[in-house]
């Protein structure tokens, strides 16, 4: 396999090839993933709880592993020979952990959505979406029964969130019948800006409206579990919502460290997804390794070093947050800002977001900045996001300490000086040229 690929000559090549030089004409970046990322400080991952390089939770990962007759994997699908005690016993402990009656584990986050969404809909069932919901669930929503009876919502909005719901009954008599279900999905904290969904009103909103017996919520916990909540329950536990809410999908790879995923959910969602959510059908279970990984992980969490961790993180994501207040004053918005961080009504102040957009109309400019400096940002340029909301992402972890984030804010503002300095003896020179 020397050839690179612009010079086969074949109709799928010169189509690829297309499709790519299409993205850098709009400036998305065409990556190849030719270097790993370079070590340095990871103020970029969603280590949230600073566990990846943990020595005391490796400890306890071998140890488990030692103990453990089986590490390997089970050579098949949960369905065909893979339904280990391993497997089973971990979807009890999830179910347990998270309060509720049934738990299925995925091999990842994105097997989960798509298989929820593409599976559990129902003829005639609509989903209401707030615009933001991760490609995992479009992806799933996109080849649902429900596919053509989606209603996006502007994100985190209430008021479009209620208007929505309004729409869909009213275009769907059915659900007011209680004949039919209104899917409601939403991600507790959403990746690119780390705001959080307005839960309180979403829930309020569904029961105002919709028959108990047709409201189905699904939250997304992807960057919320380990993080909030209490012994990292997530945020649905920490708003005390857990009993009105439906399914929540906690995934493993983000502040948990491994992979996989578990829905929490009722039995019969449970056993409707074992038999018709492809994703979860046609694949090899995870490893017993990663059960240990993850049996590990959790055991970790539940104890003191949870706790603290997560008050460290609060701490640290203050600190970082009046930090940046101060130090990006005196940038023009479009240069250096951040955004608004009001929280949803009903939320407790400690709710605080580990993941901080900061927002520049240069961001690949402020990217490379940071990465000549061993930082792995990376830029999110347009149209990957809406004109005016280019950023870079920043994301606090537990074990940072204040210097190291004190070093970055040192470093975002000699970037944004040298800007400025770079702008303004462009309109000197510009001046110049004119007299
Ligand atoms: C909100 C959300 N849901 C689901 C996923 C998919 O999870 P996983 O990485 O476990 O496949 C992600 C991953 O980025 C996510 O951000």
């Amino acid at each position: 396999m020397s050839h690179s690929l612009a010079s086969i000559n074949t109709p799928l090549a010169s189509a690829m090839n297309q499709a790519l030089e299409t993205r850098r004409k709009h400036q998305i970046p065409v990556l190849d993933l030719a270097k790993p990322v370079p070590a340095g400080p990871d103020v970029y991952t969603n280590d949230f709880l600073s566990l990846t390089n943990d020595p005391d939770l490796r400890r306890l990962f071998l140890d488990k592993l030692n103990k453990s007759p089986r590490v390997f994997g089970v050579a098949g699908s949960r369905l065909l020979g893979g339904n280990s005690s391993d497997h089973l016993d971990f979807e009890t402990r999830m179910a347990r952990f998270f309060e509720s009656p049934a738990a299925l584990l995925f091999n990842s986050g994105y097997d989960a959505n798509v298989a929820f969404w593409h599976s559990v809909p129902q003829q005639g069932d609509v989903i209401v979406l707030d615009e933001l919901v991760h490609a995992s669930s479009r992806d799933g929503m996109a080849i649902s029964r429900a596919s053509k009876s989606l209603y996006l919502f502007t994100h985190n909005s209430p008021t479009s969130f209620e208007e929505c719901v309004l729409r869909a009954m009213k275009e769907h008599p059915s659900i007011g019948q209680g004949k039919n279900t209104l899917f409601v999905a939403v991600e507790a904290t959403y990746s690119m800006d780390g705001d959080f969904a307005p839960l309180p009103d979403i829930v309020r909103v569904v029961e105002k409206y919709v028959p108990k017996q047709s409201a189905h919520i699904l939250v997304d916990e992807a960057h919320s579990t380990g993080v909030f909540g209490p012994q990292g329950r997530g945020l649905v536990h920490h708003l005390g919502l857990q009993d009105r809410i439906h399914t929540v999908l906690h995934t493993f790879g983000k502040g948990r460290a491994l992979t996989g995923a578990v829905f929490v959910t009722s039995p019969i969602i449970r056993q409707y997804v074992i038999n018709y959510g492809r994703p979860f059908i046609y694949t090899t279970a995870l490893p017993i390794s990663l059960i240990c990984g993850l049996n590990a992980s959790f055991d970790y969490l539940e104890g003191p070093v949870g706790d603290y961790r997560r008050s460290e993180l609060r701490r640290l994501c203050e600190y970082f947050r009046a930090a940046l207040e101060e130090a990006l004053k005196p940038f023009p918005s479009n240069l250096l800002s951040l955004r608004d961080r009001a929280l949803p009504a009903g939320y407790p102040s400690d709710v605080i977001s580990p993941i901080t957009p900061i927002m520049t109309s240069y961001p690949m400019q402020l990217s490379d900045f940071l990465n000549s400096l061993g930082y792995a940002v990376q830029g999110i340029p347009y149209p990957v996001v809406p004109r005016g909301e280019e950023r870079i992402r920043i994301s606090v972890h537990a074990l940072h300490t204040e210097a190291e984030l004190d070093a970055l804010v040192v470093r975002l503002t000699q970037w944004g000086t040298m800007m400025q300095t770079m702008a303004s003896q462009v309109q000197a020179r510009q001046l110049q040229s004119r007299l």
